[in-house]
């Protein structure tokens, strides 16, 4: 069997680098293309690198846009590539401009399409991510879900025949990558000069948090007035768009910082008190390190987190005080599979 994945945003090199290991120790033919969406060292070739993924065979260079020429530029470029490399499965990640263009494309030449991450749904149509995953799993062959609310969303469609829980990547290559840094948390707090337990990462950079400039003066607000340090890993959308609203994101608590890489990430969310965010990444990574997390949006994919008291929604001005709350009872429930979902996903690939 040969596998083609296409990938191009940061939270899709995650999840790429455990299914490159299966395919590899499967001795399956792996084909990965790159469709540039993400272009920055600190958000693409870092974690290709630090994870170890193989170089990408096909970049197709394409970078920011409007969605719709973002996601037109990647259909073009991608039909040719599909052609040439003719692979058994095209296997696409997630809810970005690249997961739908690859399965949109891959479907009009007759290719068969596999969704990792299918049946997630926030039911916001207003969000991008919303409408690239809805239309990607209604247009793919097989859904691979991550938990059985997503498969349970799927089946509410009348996808059901087409869906395989595998559980969630994510979850691999993070325990792999938690184990492996242990150790590395009191360098890492002597570099960032915060104390372990005594502050909380940050991210921002949904286009509902980042692009309203009041909305986004609310956010700073509400980080600035959280009783401890935080660091605030920006992604280039939210110093983008901060600067052009006029806005400083280095208010009160607030310390700016570059995006991590993932070792590191993993490390210093180790470490912290609590995560605040609206990464759907970070959420679950917050939750399999057992730290709190605040997520700052009105619903959520992963609503796991939320029920087991990890995660709770916060508006803007109840953040300083989310981030503070008590630490949930303990849990040893395991919603996001058992860190084998990669192997699963291969051996799905191969048998259907
Ligand atoms: C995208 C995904 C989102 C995912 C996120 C992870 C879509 C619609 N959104 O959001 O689902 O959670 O990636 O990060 O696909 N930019 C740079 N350098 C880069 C990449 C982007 O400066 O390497 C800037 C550009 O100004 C660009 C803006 O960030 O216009 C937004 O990038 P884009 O790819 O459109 O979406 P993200 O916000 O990264």
């Amino acid at each position: 069997v040969k596998i083609l994945s296409v990938v191009g945003a940061r939270p899709q090199f995650v999840k790429l680098a455990p299914v490159a290991a299966a395919c590899a120790t499967a001795g399956v033919e792996h084909v990965i293309v790159h469709t540039g969406q993400h272009y920055d060292e600190l958000l693409s070739d870092v974690f290709f690198s630090t994870l170890q993924i193989p170089t990408p065979d096909v970049q197709l260079g394409i970078g920011s846009g409007s969605h719709a020429e973002q996601t037109g530029a990647m259909l073009t470029a991608l039909e040719p590539v599909l052609l040439t490399h003719s692979p058994d499965w095209v296997l696409v990640y997630g809810d970005t401009n690249s997961t739908l263009a690859a399965a949109l494309a891959a479907v009009k030449v007759h290719l068969p399409v596999a969704h990792l991450e299918a049946g997630l749904r926030s039911f916001n149509r207003r969000m991008p991510e919303e409408h690239n995953r809805v239309l990607t799993d209604h247009t793919a062959d097989l859904l691979l879900a991550p938990t059985d609310v997503a498969a349970s969303h799927l089946a509410r469609e009348g996808l059901a025949e087409r869906t395989v829980v595998v559980g969630d990547v994510m979850t691999d290559v993070l325990h792999q990558v938690a184990a492996a840094v242990t150790g590395a948390g009191p360098e890492l707090l002597e570099r960032f000069r915060m104390t372990a337990r005594g502050f909380s990462v940050a991210t921002l950079h949904r286009a509902e948090n980042t692009d309203d400039p009041a909305r986004l003066a609310a956010i700073i607000d509400g980080l600035a007035a959280v009783d401890h340090p935080v660091l605030l890993l920006a992604h280039p959308r939210l110093r983008a768009k901060a600067a052009e609203h006029g806005l400083r994101l280095d208010l009160g608590s607030v310390r700016v910082h570059e995006p991590l890489g993932y070792p590191d990430l993993v490390a210093l969310v180790s470490q912290a008190r609590g995560v605040i965010t609206d990464s759907g990444g970070l959420q679950k990574e917050a939750f399999e390190l057992r730290v709190p997390c605040t997520t700052v949006r009105t619903e959520t994919e992963w609503v796991e987190t939320v029920e087991l008291g990890w995660n709770v929604l916060a508006r803007p001005e109840e953040i300083a005080v989310a981030a503070t709350r008590a630490q949930p009872a303990a849990t040893e429930a395991a919603p996001y599979g058992d860190g084998h979902a990669a192997e699963r996903v291969v051996e799905a690939l191969a048998q259907t």
